[in-house]
């Protein structure tokens, strides 16, 4: 059978996502069914940019299977520091593990990977472009959360130029029926002009807008709060410019629906106050949760584990 991997949130087709969810949210349900499934098996964690939710959650969700864990978190500490290639640390990781999870700074860096793996090869965040498990993550929430993916309006506010997690997440998004965004970033922030034409090519009705005020989020469902990626910026200044542009606070969200959920892939830095924590539509937390449900559902399928 063909070694299947995850690169992009469109992998999967619309089915084989909904059957992921299903199985996550059976996962939720029903811990101890899963807690030997993957014995024997093992998750390498290959982190070449630093990361904790990822990481962890990808080590925490095999573990939660039965299985166990080898890996590094920094590209100083494997041998990529000796100058050795993402091609060749795949296929030594081939030998020891049956699974992998790699971030990487660089864009298409765990595709090369996995065109010379004989494991599957899950992308866990390349550069400023794709971040698949944290989508999966997002929409196992919203799903959960909202009851449906379809029919939502969705408010996505930050650095939306080099959040990988918000190109993963409108392409994910957009394949469903009666999906609206509001974009709102600053002007020096806005999606990448790929993300924007293909909302165009698929008709999704989309808005950009520069304030996060009482009009933008009016009729949002969702509001995806997200950082301002300080290691994709050229230089300091610009990004200590942007660094509070949104700040969302107690006193702003009293101004939102009263059922919309806020979300944030983490970690945050200042764009949401630590007095929303506490307020019933911060679901940023519980997301983070989800993170596992949705990787051990992963882990399942790409190994092609069924389960009775
Ligand atoms: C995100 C990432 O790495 O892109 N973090 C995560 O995986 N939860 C978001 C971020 O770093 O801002």
């Amino acid at each position: 059978m063909a070694v299947r991997h995850l690169m992009s949130p469109l992998d999967f087709t619309v089915e084989e996502l909904d059957h992921l969810l299903d199985l996550a949210n059976d996962i939720e349900l029903h811990r101890e069914k899963y807690a030997h499934i993957c014995d024997g098996k093992r998750i390498a964690t290959l982190f070449y940019e630093p990361s904790t939710r990822t990481r962890l959650s990808f080590e925490a969700a095999m573990m939660n299977l039965g299985g166990s864990v080898l890996g590094f978190h920094s590209e100083d500490s494997s041998s990529a520091a000796k100058g050795e290639s993402v091609a060749d640390t795949i296929r030594i990781v081939s030998c020891y593990a049956d699974i992998a999870a790699m971030r990487h700074p660089k864009e298409g860096a765990p595709l090369v990977a996995s065109l010379k793996s004989s494991i599957p090869v899950i992308n866990a965040g390349d550069g400023g472009h794709q971040h698949p498990t944290q989508t999966l993550t997002d929409i196992l929430t919203i799903r959960s959360l909202k009851g449906r993916l379809g029919n939502l309006t969705v408010g996505i506010c930050g650095d939306l130029k080099f959040g990988r997690t918000v190109h993963s997440l409108i392409a994910s998004l957009s394949r469903y029926e009666g999906i609206s965004f509001v974009l709102i970033s600053p002007e020096e922030l806005k999606v990448p002009s790929y993300v924007r034409d293909s909302l165009r090519a698929k008709n999704i009705p989309y808005s950009e807008v520069v304030k996060l005020d009482a009009d933008t989020m009016a009729d949002l469902d969702i509001l995806y709060m997200t950082r301002v990626q300080r290691e994709r910026f050229f230089n300091e200044a610009d990004y200590v410019r942007m660094k509070d542009f949104y700040i969302l606070d107690r006193e702003k969200l009293e101004l939102a629906p009263k059922d919309m959920c806020v979300l944030h892939p983490l970690p945050r830095v200042n764009e949401i106050a630590v007095d929303v924590d506490d307020d019933p539509r911060a679901c940023y937390f519980r997301q983070a949760q989800y993170g596992v449900y949705a990787r051990m559902a992963l882990i399942l399928t790409l190994l092609g584990i069924e389960v009775d």
